[in-house]
């Protein structure tokens, strides 16, 4: 069960979540073709009247660019006014996700993206640990991650977690926690809805854009923070063989943050994971907003009437 955030924004307003209801003839909800964000908020530690949001920019812009594939102009700044103004309106107290979304809202069928209608919405809800911070098993899923020829994959469209959804329910049917899909190439390419990081003789490796990924924004912090840090990266195509003998194998995303996986099928990796944890520690104190050097990927909202 979701605690969901007291105030949605609908139909450009803003109203309680109880009334923010579509018809059973939505177009999106038949034909997939909607976009959405994702991000966490929590209140400032340091000052319970302020709300901390990570990489807002960023995912506005995502989700604006997630819109162009809907055929829908909807502009990053516009997605942003709207997110400081749900944030003011819910006063949440303690650590939250907003869910901004775009989706086909007319009434009717026929799959197109032409002549229709499109609507921008947003809700929230409370949201603690997604996956168990100790660690997930991970199933190597049957179901492959689509390619980019036959979806737009630059976007976090919601007809594409179809896929997710049969590889996660397949992984937890056969006793694991997560799925981690390959590409139609055999190559890695990303869990249901999380990136994947291995480690390797202290590298951190992660498939490239060119690997049918999300571009993911937690993956795209966590490529900085280590070159900060001074640790090497690399982005390249990682085989399968690769996740079973990695010193460290983790998965990152806005819900999962960064979570170890503690074994792949009947593969155990190691139980120390020093750069896991370092990784983990950094961006918890940066999303705290303890570190002065990221202070530019936090948004400090005052909620203060
Ligand atoms: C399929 C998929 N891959 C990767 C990610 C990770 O992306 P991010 O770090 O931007 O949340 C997500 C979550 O949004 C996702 O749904």
């Amino acid at each position: 069960m979701y605690n969901f955030l007291p105030i949605a924004y609908f139909q450009d307003k803003f109203v309680p979540f109880a009334e923010a209801k579509v018809s059973i003839a939505t177009h999106a909800l038949h034909y997939g073709t909607g976009a959405f964000g994702g991000m966490r908020g929590i209140p400032d530690p340091q000052d319970p009247t302020k709300i901390l949001l990570f990489r807002l920019d960023r995912h506005c812009q995502r989700l604006s660019q997630s819109a162009k594939f809907l055929h829908y102009n909807l502009p990053p700044e516009k997605i942003k006014e709207a997110i400081v103004e749900f944030v003011k309106k819910n006063q949440p107290n303690t650590s939250f996700y907003i869910r901004p979304f775009i989706f086909t809202s007319d009434l009717g069928i026929a799959p197109r993206l032409h002549n229709i209608e499109r609507s921008f919405a947003i809700y929230g809800i409370e949201l603690g640990d997604y996956l168990s911070p100790q660690g997930v098993s991970c199933r190597i899923s049957s179901w492959r991650r689509q390619e980019d020829a036959s979806f737009p994959l630059r976007g976090k469209i919601s007809g594409a977690y179809i896929t997710s959804s049969l590889a996660k329910t397949e992984a937890f049917e056969s006793g694991f926690d997560e799925a981690i899909l390959m590409n139609s190439q055999g190559k890695v390419s990303e869990a249901s809805g999380m990136n994947v990081f291995i480690v390797r003789n202290g590298r951190i490796i992660t498939p490239g854009f060119d690997q049918d990924i999300l571009e993911g924004i937690t993956r795209d912090s966590i490529l900085t923070i280590a070159q900060d840090m001074g640790i090497p990266i690399q982005e390249r195509a990682v085989d399968k063989s690769e996740l079973f003998i990695a010193d460290e194998v983790f998965l990152s995303g806005t819900a999962a943050k960064i979570v170890p996986v503690t074994r792949i099928e009947n593969y155990y990796l190691p139980e120390s994971r020093p750069i896991t944890e370092k990784l983990r520690e950094k961006l918890t104190a940066i999303t705290e907003n303890r570190e002065p050097n990221y202070r530019d990927w936090i948004s400090s909202i005052s909620i203060l009437s």
